[in-house]
């Protein structure tokens, strides 16, 4: 409190004062009387010439309380406005169309109505809009290179300085720089075609496409695709069999507007809201040979996605960030590109609607995500190709995105189990002491990794047959005896430097001519790990995937695989460009750099200029993991006549048809287990849900508390695998000491007594693009905490987990949105909801919750699901609030190929409200289930004692029921699964 006392006498005085020497009013021409004065001009320095300025009225008072320049206009202008500013000093807070005043003041603004002609309705209140808003609404002009002042102006661009970070001086001029529209936006059945002619003489790197089309396309109500192209040019499109409509959505939840005064903007919004989603309006639209770019207004500062990389935090920092993407064999930095691109963002709307943006380009780009909040795009290359998906749930973004660009493969049940892998065993009995010491503890196992050190002098299709004499036998025993299944990995490089007739997949890809060429037509030669020379094959020309096809096939004589690993698929190369490096020219150098690692495109990599099948290096390099995928899926399935499945390490938006992802070669270190965690959530929005990272980390050597934790991280990844570097200690469960491995042991346990569960949203996840590892915020979006939560995660709707990520942690801080909740193992209830609750996790825990309302199917865990899916099923039923609860099953043999499409499977759908569970079956086309039984059920949030029990009509007895946890758990039920369920408790 400030001691005012002093103050307040000056002011009565000063009023005194005043009062005296104001001067007797004279007759005023106004009607309005003193008492209902507007003050005009409660800003200091208002004078009699200042007031008529703003068209109010001046005429002094006797009463220091009413002001001397006010509105009168009757009835006011500013009619029951929450501020006196004049309205044409209004500054407008929705130029997009739609503004309503629930829209305008979650902007912060205000809303007033006025007849005044050409003010608007929702404005900022100070008048202005707030300058960092303004600031970060530039578009960069000086995107290649440092300059001042004169470059910009010679580009043709504004120069301001500013004293916030990351702003940029030179800028786009917003409004008369770009095209204009020449004739008619024409009315087509697809939606709208516009022609567009460059409207300005400044050129930034040369090759300026004068005229330019965009076609708008209505496809659905929720899908909206926006493609910008050369009409006289062909330029390169990623192939992808995209969707087309016949006719233009009939009721779409988006609506299209353009303006061409004084240059063409576009600008979509919400139709039920009228929210922008994007707005062209800030200028900077360029289309040259090798350079496009595109800035847009966002109506929502909260962006999620783009990709590969390492973010550390799931909702993007969008201070003028700049995030490469060029495919790149790169261990995980922050921010880097990484091995896969993903030019797709998800949004979150201020109301809580969500939308996502496809970019469909290939090129090296990159994007700055910047505070207006905006977003500008640039890439060197192809055609500006936006897809919009409008949701509105987060969730369905997430299905529309799938179903735009194919939606992922349905894994093997057996994928679904814990997998053990290392760069480096380096002989067979390395790899069996390592299985064996695992098994020991009866950690459970589906899989065994080998890595190159498999490889006869690391090349594919080979074995050591010195340090793996004994392999083809080793990998059929596993298979039989322990019910494990084997992954090898293939490179894509092929070794060229064997004596002619003794390495048939590289004579084979020659005579055929399947290799990436130089300009000349010459295989080009490039370095990675065999010891001499290696070719590329090149995925995008049909013969050469018949040709993998066969040496996979070929191998599989020797090696009796069940999967494949498609790794270095960037492609990677030790050198640059290849043994004869790059000649210079356009392709090799082009005029801009994306933010993106090396000082050239061919760093680590291939020389721009190759040529493959389907085009140039230059376009093809970030696809080449996503052209790779298909020929190893088709190679898998007909060499195991299996639905099998391929890990690929460089993927594409549409690779999760063919491929799963791990997240690459991270590091033994803390922090990267919460970047995993980042890393997940975004391969799930971007549709690829088969993910996981290293346990433990690749590089470095792994420490035992780290290496616990990241076991029960990593028993929740879908993709669950240990994998280690060359050279560091060991770091599989049963390399550690006993507490160590019965801890992994019965933290898998968990895991695998939930894969049924699993299983069940891989399936939603294959046939309805849902997310699997789910952000909290898809469940819980009008929750704005959740908005931000990347420690935590669900599986599907239900299952929460909160790892602990820090070293020396035995508690977790978690959240709970609101909603009922119980501890996985306990049964117990949480007693918070909708705030923070420190949970205990010692050391050899996990926190793991299940929310009310859902239903998941189990199963009895075992040392394999080889072994597990034989034994009796389950189910946990928590209930929520209203007694009741729902979920899903979803079976079949868990190794052929199709199952859904071909009808063998079986789903059955759950309900369980007033003491009783249903189980209805909805599909009943897999026999498989005629030995299978439902064995227990649990049952979460039981209120009243349970006396008495019913299986399918008949009293059962095998029951417990915990009157402090509330949870009822019935076992041995042995009810067929063949038939439907009904359980009754009372
Ligand atoms: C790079 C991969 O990212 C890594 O997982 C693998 O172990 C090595 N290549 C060796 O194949």
């Amino acid at each position: 409190m400030c001691n005012c006392t002093w103050f307040m006498v000056a002011l009565v005085l000063l009023q005194a004062v005043t009062t005296l020497l104001a001067v007797a009013p004279e007759e005023c021409p106004t009607n309005v009387p003193e008492n209902e004065r507007r003050d005009c001009h409660s800003d200091p320095g208002s004078t009699e010439e200042s007031c008529w300025e703003r068209d109010c009225t001046w005429c002094e008072s006797n009463d220091v309380n009413v002001p001397w320049c006010f509105y009168n206009t009757d009835p006011a202008p500013y009619g029951d406005c929450p501020t006196y500013q004049h309205p044409k000093d209004r500054v407008d807070c929705h130029p997009d169309s739609g503004s309503t005043q629930p829209s305008c003041e979650s902007r912060g603004c205000l809303w007033c109505e006025t007849a005044y002609e050409g003010a608007p309705w929702c404005f900022y209140s100070e008048g202005v809009a707030p300058e960092p808003i303004m600031e970060g609404y530039r578009v960069d002009c000086l995107m290649d290179q440092a300059g001042g002042e004169s470059l910009c102006r010679e580009r043709g661009c504004y120069y301001d300085s500013s004293n916030r970070d990351g702003v940029p001086w030179c800028y786009f001029p917003p409004d008369d720089r770009g095209y204009r529209i020449v004739g008619e936006v024409q009315d087509m059945y697809f939606g709208h075609r516009i022609d567009l002619r460059r409207d300005h003489d400044y050129t930034l790197f040369g090759g300026d496409v004068d005229e330019i089309r965009i076609d708008i396309e209505m496809q659905t109500d929720e899908r909206l695709h926006v493609k910008i192209y050369d009409p006289n040019n062909i330029r390169f499109e990623v192939p992808h069999q995209m969707p087309r409509n016949n006719n233009k959505a009939s009721n779409p939840l988006y609506q299209i507007q353009y303006s061409n005064d004084p240059i063409f903007t576009l600008n979509v919004t919400r139709t039920d809201n009228g929210r922008m989603i994007w707005d062209t309006s800030i200028g900077g639209l360029v289309y040259e040979d090798q350079y496009l770019q595109l800035a847009t207004k966002l109506g929502s500062e909260e962006i999620y996605g783009f990709g590969e990389h390492e973010h550390h935090s799931f909702r993007h920092d969008i201070g003028f960030r700049t995030h490469g993407m060029y495919s790149r064999d790169q261990p995980p930095v922050e921010n880097g590109n990484l091995y896969g691109v993903y030019p797709y963002y998800m949004s979150i709307e201020e109301d809580f609607n969500a939308h996502g943006v496809l970019l469909l380009n290939s090129n090296a780009q990159d994007v700055t995500l910047q505070p207006g909040p905006a977003i500008t795009y640039r890439t060197i290359g192809g055609v500006l190709d936006y897809w919009i998906f409008l949701g509105p749930t987060p969730e369905n973004v997430a299905e529309q995105l799938s179903e735009a660009v194919g939606r992922t493969f349905m894994p093997p049940y057996w994928s679904m189990g814990f997998q053990l892998s290392r760069y480096g065993y380096n002989h067979i009995d390395v790899v069996k002491e390592t299985v064996n010491r695992v098994l020991a503890y009866d950690i459970p196992l589906d899989v065994q990794f080998g890595d190159i050190d498999y490889m006869d002098r690391y090349m594919d299709f080979t074995y050591d047959k010195v340090n793996y004499a004994g392999l083809p036998e080793y990998v059929n025993e596993l298979k039989t005896e322990e019910g494990i299944h084997y992954i090898i990995i293939l490179d894509p490089c092929i070794a060229n430097s064997e004596p002619a007739g003794t390495y048939p997949p590289y004579d084979e890809g020659s005579r055929l001519g399947v290799w990436v060429n130089d300009t000349n037509g010459i295989p080009v030669v490039g370095k990675v790990w065999p010891p001499e020379g290696v070719v590329f094959p090149d995925y995008t020309n049909p013969t050469c995937n018949e040709w993998w096809v066969k040496q996979c096939l070929d191998f599989k004589e020797v090696i009796n695989y069940d999967g494949l690993w498609i790794d270095m698929n960037e492609p990677a190369s030790f050198v640059t460009g290849s043994l004869d490096g790059c000649d210079y020219n356009k392709w090799n150098n082009p005029p801009y750099h994306p933010n993106i690692f090396g000082n050239v495109l061919a760093d680590k990599t291939l020389c721009p200029d190759f040529v493959h099948f389907a085009g140039k290096h230059y376009d093809i390099h970030s696809l080449y993991g996503l052209s790779e995928g298909p020929p190893s899926l088709a190679a898998a399935r007909a060499a195991t006549g299996k639905r099998s499945i391929v890990i690929s390490r460089s993927t594409y938006p549409g690779s999760s048809q063919h491929v799963g992802h791990w997240l690459g070669d991270n590091y033994s270190q803390w922090n990267n287990m919460h970047f995993s965690i980042i890393g997940m959530l975004e391969m799930n929005l971007f549709g690829m849900p088969y993910v996981g990272a290293d346990i433990c980390g690749f590089i470095n050597d792994a420490q035992y508390e780290m290496c616990l934790r990241w076991h029960q991280l990593g028993a929740f990844y879908p993709f669950s695998r240990n994998h280690n570097g060359l050279g560091y200690r060991e770091q599989d469960p049963g390399a550690w000491d006993d507490s160590f491995g019965y801890n992994v042991r019965d933290i898998l346990y968990v895991r695998y007594t939930l894969i049924p569960y699993l299983y069940t949203l891989f399936h939603q996840s294959h046939t309805k693009g849902s997310t699997v590892v789910r952000p909290l915020m898809h469940e819980f979006i009008t929750d704005r905490e959740t908005h931000t939560t990347d420690r935590q995660f669900l599986w599907g709707a239900s299952l929460m987990i909160s790892p602990v990520l820090d070293q020396g942690a035995t508690s977790v801080r978690a959240y709970f949105p609101d909603d009922r909740w119980y501890d996985y193992y306990t049964g117990n209830e949480v007693s918070e909801r909708g705030s923070y609750v420190t949970l205990n996790a010692p050391s050899d825990y996990i926190p793991l919750h299940v929310r009310g309302g859902y239903i998941m199917p189990t199963q009895e865990p075992a040392r394999s699901t080889v072994y597990s899916r034989v034994l009796p099923l389950g189910v946990i039923v928590a209930l929520d609030d209203n007694d009741s609860a729902a979920g899903k099953i979803f079976w079949d043999d868990g190794d052929s190929i199709d199952t859904y499409e071909n009808g063998e499977f079986f789903t059955a759908d759950f309900s369980a409200s007033s003491g009783e569970l249903q189980g209805v079956i909805t599909h009943d086309g897999y026999r498989g289930v005629d030995s299978l039984v439902w064995g227990t059920v649990r049952v979460l949030g039981v209120a009243t004692s349970v006396t008495s029990v019913s299986v399918n009509g008949a009293a059962h007895y095998d029951y417990s029921y915990n009157e402090q946890t509330q949870e009822l758990v019935i076992n041995n039920m042995d009810a067929n699964m063949n038939v439907n369920l009904n359980v009754s408790w009372s």
